[in-house]
């Protein structure tokens, strides 16, 4: 690649899910990336097959600590993002997206480099309009288990604009709605994962309340495409901009699908649903279209394959390459929280 174009860019959560097929993506666009993690719920497995390239380098941070390095551009990922994960050491999750913020924010401000926002979907909380636009504030429970990850978002969205208006940071802002992909914990709770796992071991399939809740859900190839589309959007925009697929499925249609594409003979039973779980979320995408360009391209069974056959590959505890080069141990993969869990102050 011509070298003036080859920017220095900083993935924080880069050993996760998404960030990962970041860096990835990033690498292959002809960028030196630096990933760093603190391998909460990321994994070293995950960037395995990226440590040879000379572009690409591991640091092992916490983002709630200050940072000092020199790069072009910020994606700020570093959060754990499913419930199981975010509840298991609230403040410090928290702090992660508060903290974390306010740290990248003042790198990028001392660089005067972009720096992308990972938000989500929680934010608008159990919305009261559906499909829900980036207009809607939402409607969020600031006490409830859910809450340190919602409002904590909620707050890193917050500090974005004000560092964007105090101090003309350029800012971009992802509104992320589920996605799923190679990659995905296999223990996090998530349905996708969840479904494809049960599936896969015959067992039952379990819906939460009548099942007729319904979710929409994103492939991750089409997720990178609109976090790049959106960190190299003008300046004027901002965000915050949805990014997720609207087809829109209830859990029973996704357990469906799962089933038939794993060809189980798993049932589906029903378990009391969690508090707080949202009803209905589904994403209008309509600025994503406008703004950048950008639409989902991968149907839900489409992406279900190569997800189904990494999990195949994770569950016989041999390489996860489905989908992607990743190296994935079964034992890391199933990890839930490691080093980084010890009690905080
Ligand atoms: N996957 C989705 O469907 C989804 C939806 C909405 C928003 N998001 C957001 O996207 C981002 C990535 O999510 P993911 O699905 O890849 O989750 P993930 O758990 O796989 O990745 C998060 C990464 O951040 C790291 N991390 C956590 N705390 C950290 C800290 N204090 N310092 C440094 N690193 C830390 C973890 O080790 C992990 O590698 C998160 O910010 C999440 O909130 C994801």
């Amino acid at each position: 690649m011509n070298y003036a174009l080859r920017k220095r860019i900083l993935v924080t959560g880069g050993a996760g899910f998404l960030g990962s097929h970041l860096c990835e993506r990033l690498l292959a666009d002809g960028h030196d990336v630096l990933c760093l993690d603190n391998f909460f719920t990321g994994t070293k497995d995950n960037i395995l097959h990226l440590l040879e390239d000379p572009h690409f380098e591991l640091m092992r941070h916490d983002v709630t600590f200050p940072l000092y390095v020199e790069v072009d551009e910020i994606y700020n990922l570093a959060c754990p993002a499913s419930p199981i994960h975010y509840q298991h050491d609230p403040v410090q999750t928290t702090k992660t997206s508060v903290h974390g913020a306010i740290n990248m924010l003042g790198l990028a401000k001392r660089l005067k480099a972009k720096l992308f926002q990972a938000s989500t979907s929680e934010v608008y909380g159990d919305p009261e309009v559906h499909p829900q636009r980036e207009e809607y504030w939402g409607h969020v429970n600031p006490i409830g288990p859910r809450s340190c990850y919602d409002e904590g978002k909620r707050c890193a969205e917050t500090l974005c604009f004000d560092y964007q208006r105090q101090h003309g940071l350029r800012i971009k802002v992802a509104g992320i709605f589920n996605t799923y992909g190679p990659r995905m914990h296999p223990h996090d709770g998530r349905v996708v994962s969840n479904f494809i796992v049960q599936a896969l071991r015959n067992a039952p399939i379990t819906l939460y309340g009548d099942g007729t809740q319904t979710r929409s859900f994103c492939y991750v190839d089409d997720l990178i495409e609109g976090f790049v589309r959106l960190m190299e959007s003008p300046d004027a925009v901002t965000g915050p901009i949805n990014l997720g697929n609207p087809g829109e499925f209830t859990m029973i249609e996704l357990a469906e699908a799962v089933k038939e594409l794993t060809g189980s003979r798993s049932e589906l039973v029903h378990a009391p649903l969690p508090q707080d779980d949202p009803r209905q979320r589904q994403p209008v995408i309509t600025r994503g279209r406008e703004q950048l360009g950008w639409e989902p391209k991968v149907a839900l069974r489409e992406g279900l394959k190569p997800t189904i056959a990494y999990f195949e590959g994770l569950l016989a505890g041999q390489c996860g390459d489905a989908g992607s080069s990743a190296r994935h141990s079964g034992r890391d993969a199933g990890i839930q929280c490691r080093e980084s869990s010890a009690e905080r102050p």
